[in-house]
């Protein structure tokens, strides 16, 4: 296993649509090494998730995983869920203005409109189905990793610039009401 280096803002391959893999080449060897790295690299750079792009692979594979992280202490856990060739679908009108940042957007974070209960089908590691529903947060970190294979990066989806903010503005200025609407959409939501 390895980590890689995560491509930044202005790499060309952030903004190319990811293709479909088969399952016969998620089953190889070399793509289940390479699932490794990505969440390895995840688990190194204390990412929330990680899409493939941003290691400068365009294939439609991302991982989420949120434990006790340091970058987002307001997010709930979500267990290791690696999910490939994806699409995603709105369950309702609810939508919320999240704080997000991105590992290929160095210290930058913006608030981004969300869908707050979407459907996710895609294919685990192995290529067998996966379908669940997610809410809350964790909505948004799944609409967030799946942007990034449609070749989006949050600042795209960012309506009011005067949000942006360093990360260390964001603790100072912006944290702790964030945190606050934060815990009022986990309590909503259960996650
Ligand atoms: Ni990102």
């Amino acid at each position: 296993m390895a980590v890689l280096p995560i491509v930044k803002l202005g790499d060309p391959v952030l903004r190319k649509k990811a293709r479909q893999v088969s399952p016969e080449e998620l089953a190889s060897p070399e793509m289940q090494g390479f699932i490794d790295d990505l969440i390895e690299t995840m688990h190194a750079a204390n990412g929330a998730g990680l899409a493939a792009p941003q290691v400068g692979r365009s294939v439609a594979i991302a991982a989420v995983h949120v434990e006790d992280n340091p970058r987002y202490p307001y997010k709930p856990k979500v267990p290791l869920t690696v999910f490939v060739n994806p699409t995603l679908t709105p369950l309702s009108e609810d939508a919320a203005l999240l704080y997000e940042g991105c590992l290929s957007v160095p210290d930058l974070r913006g608030r981004v409109p969300r869908h707050m209960h979407v459907r996710v089908q895609a294919l685990d590691r192995h290529g067998a189905p996966l379908d669940f529903e997610v809410k809350g947060l964790t909505a948004g970190t799944y609409q967030h990793e799946f942007d990034h294979l449609e070749g989006l990066v949050f600042v795209d989806r960012v309506q009011d610039p005067s949000t942006f903010s360093t990360w260390a503005n964001f603790d100072r200025f912006h944290k702790a009401a964030f945190v606050e609407e934060a815990r009022a959409l986990v309590n909503r939501y259960g996650s």
